[in-house]
């Protein structure tokens, strides 16, 4: 039997259209997924949308719909990118399905059997955007573009003063049990920066937490509503947090716990405090890990409607190619940290890498063999000199640092040991020029090609959960059996005598639009 890996993607609010924010952590997320497939891993991989609460019902109510009419039709555009980006879930959840709303009402329940809800009332500060409470110390005095005054959330967004009644959780109750959680287990808010971030804010102490709202009905009501009064729907981020119970089938589910929660910066705090302390007090085990990636920068500049900078990701992947965009959100940006994106960068980085890279070196090897060996893969001859000593000692060694990087999520370093996998192998075929062979020395030429292929087959492999679709259509071309694509069959080489399809060109070279 595989091991089993859950991982999940934070859940999308539903409110506008997907940005590239929403593209580069389903990107990412994928990715880890498709490694851990073929690694041998039995993956279950979760993600969706976030459809309750105020800031979705503000939202339907200025476009003049139903909550669930406007999110029945605001979900589709994520769907739709995610198919088009190639994000290989087994669940699409929204919080609006049937067996959510049961599953986060038996949590409450059980919450609540452990003595944590308490009936009380609310008054502070709430932010809509944010869908989050927030302390008076934790908010800054500033003024808006009007020049009125407004206090804003650390995030940025506008808070309004609320007052009502509420049922809380004894969040101060867990401090101790978080830190000792943390302490114990480093790895659980990675990286280190987000940890130290999160350990002295829980350091700091922890109020109890507002977790229902009678204001509005937009959302899973409380259970037992006889006792508590009809009227109270459940704060958003507990509905929204329970969808990984949900999504792992159940409370007591096969899947659960989850591997790895992949969220931003910015719902760390949701992820690493209210969730262990929720799944804490309902007697669950606690995911292993969340790891909070950076924010994506257009031009260096936070994406937002008022700069008008906010680009369609889906249109960014029908112009540049899906796995030019998949390959550059992993390579270009230190996984953890914010990164920036433009037209020219992407183009520089894919025709460096791409077609300058792992394109090269394919095509060069495959239009020799087809050339002149007909297309059909020579026999692995003798052991070889030095250079092909040398070669071998640079791809263990880098395919190492590969595994190490990606098992440690750090994709932007697996890409790195990639290229140089790539280079080792141009150098490798520059150096025994084996077109200066076709007329000296064929044997040699066809060790040399053989080589070649071979080191692509390897890199070609390594880079599947980046770009799906173009290394498979590569993997095509070397002749790598589709039963032989996983990391299992990394050792298999491709039988001697196999005909090659004709070689084509898989990454041509983009060219600037002019400006
Ligand atoms: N609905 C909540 C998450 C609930 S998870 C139980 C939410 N939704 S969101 O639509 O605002 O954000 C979804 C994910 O996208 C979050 O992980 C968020 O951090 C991430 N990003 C939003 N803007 C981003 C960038 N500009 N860059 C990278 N990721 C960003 O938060």
């Amino acid at each position: 039997m595989s091991k089993p890996f859950y991982i999940t993607t934070a859940i999308a609010y539903p409110n506008g259209r997907p940005h590239m924010g929403h593209a580069y952590e389903a990107v990412t997320t994928d990715v880890i997924a498709r490694f851990k497939r073929l690694d041998g891993f039995d993956v279950r991989f979760l993600t969706g949308t976030d459809e309750h609460g105020l800031k979705i019902d503000q939202a339907a109510r200025a476009a003049g719909q139903e909550p669930k009419a406007y999110v029945d039709a605001m979900v589709e555009p994520f769907r739709a990118l995610d198919d088009q980006l190639g994000i290989n879930f087994d669940r699409f959840i929204r919080t609006t399905d049937t067996d959510h709303k049961a599953l986060v009402q038996e949590l409450w329940r059980r919450m609540a059997a452990n003595g944590d809800m308490y009936l009380g009332r609310y008054e502070g500060w709430y932010s809509v955007r944010d869908e989050a409470y927030y302390d008076d110390a934790e908010l800054v005095d500033a003024v808006d573009s009007a020049g009125n005054p407004v206090r804003l959330s650390p995030q940025a967004t506008p808070v309004e003063w609320t007052v009502e009644e509420s049922w809380f959780f004894r969040l101060s109750a867990y401090q101790d049990r978080l830190l000792a959680l943390y302490d114990g287990q480093p790895d659980f808010i990675q990286p280190v920066s987000r940890f130290n971030e999160m350990r002295s804010f829980v350091a700091g102490g922890l109020s109890d937490l507002s977790v229902s709202r009678t204001s509005f009905s937009w959302g899973i009501p409380v259970p037992d509503g006889a006792e508590t009064g009809p009227s109270h729907v459940m704060y958003v981020w507990l509905d929204a947090l329970a969808n990984y119970l949900t999504g792992a089938g159940g409370l007591d589910g096969q899947w659960w716990p989850a591997d790895l929660h992949v969220v931003g910066k910015d719902v760390v705090r949701f992820h690493t405090v209210y969730w262990p302390a929720f799944l804490m007090s309902a007697g669950l085990p606690l995911p292993r890990a969340v790891f909070g990636h950076g924010f994506l920068l257009n031009r260096g500049e936070k994406m937002s409607k008022t700069l008008g900078n906010v680009v369609d990701p889906s249109e960014m992947a029908t112009r540049f190619g899906v796995d030019r965009l998949r390959w550059f959100l992993c390579r270009e940006i230190a996984f953890g940290d914010d990164g920036s994106y433009s037209d020219e960068a992407i183009i520089e980085r894919t025709n460096a890498d791409l077609a300058n890279g792992i394109g090269n070196l394919a095509q060069r090897s495959l239009s020799m063999v087809a050339k002149n060996l007909g297309g059909i893969v020579p026999a692995a001859q003798g052991e070889g000199g030095d250079s092909e000593a040398a070669l071998h000692a640079s791809f263990t060694a880098l395919t190492q640092a590969y595994f190490a990087a990606m098992n440690a999520w750090a994709l932007h370093k697996a890409l790195e040991a990639l290229m140089g996998l790539v280079s080792a192998a141009n150098g490798y075929f520059a150096e025994n020029a084996p077109w200066a062979l076709a007329k000296t020395d064929t044997a040699r030429m066809a060790q040399v090609l053989r080589a070649t292929m071979d080191a692509t087959r390897r890199i070609v492999l390594l880079a599947q959960p980046f770009m799906p679709e173009s290394t498979s259509r590569l993997l095509d071309q070397l002749g790598v059996a589709p039963d032989a694509r996983d990391f299992s069959g990394f050792n298999t080489i491709v039988a001697a005598g196999t005909q090659l399809p004709a070689p084509e060109g898989v990454f041509p070279r983009l060219t600037p639009e002019p400006a």
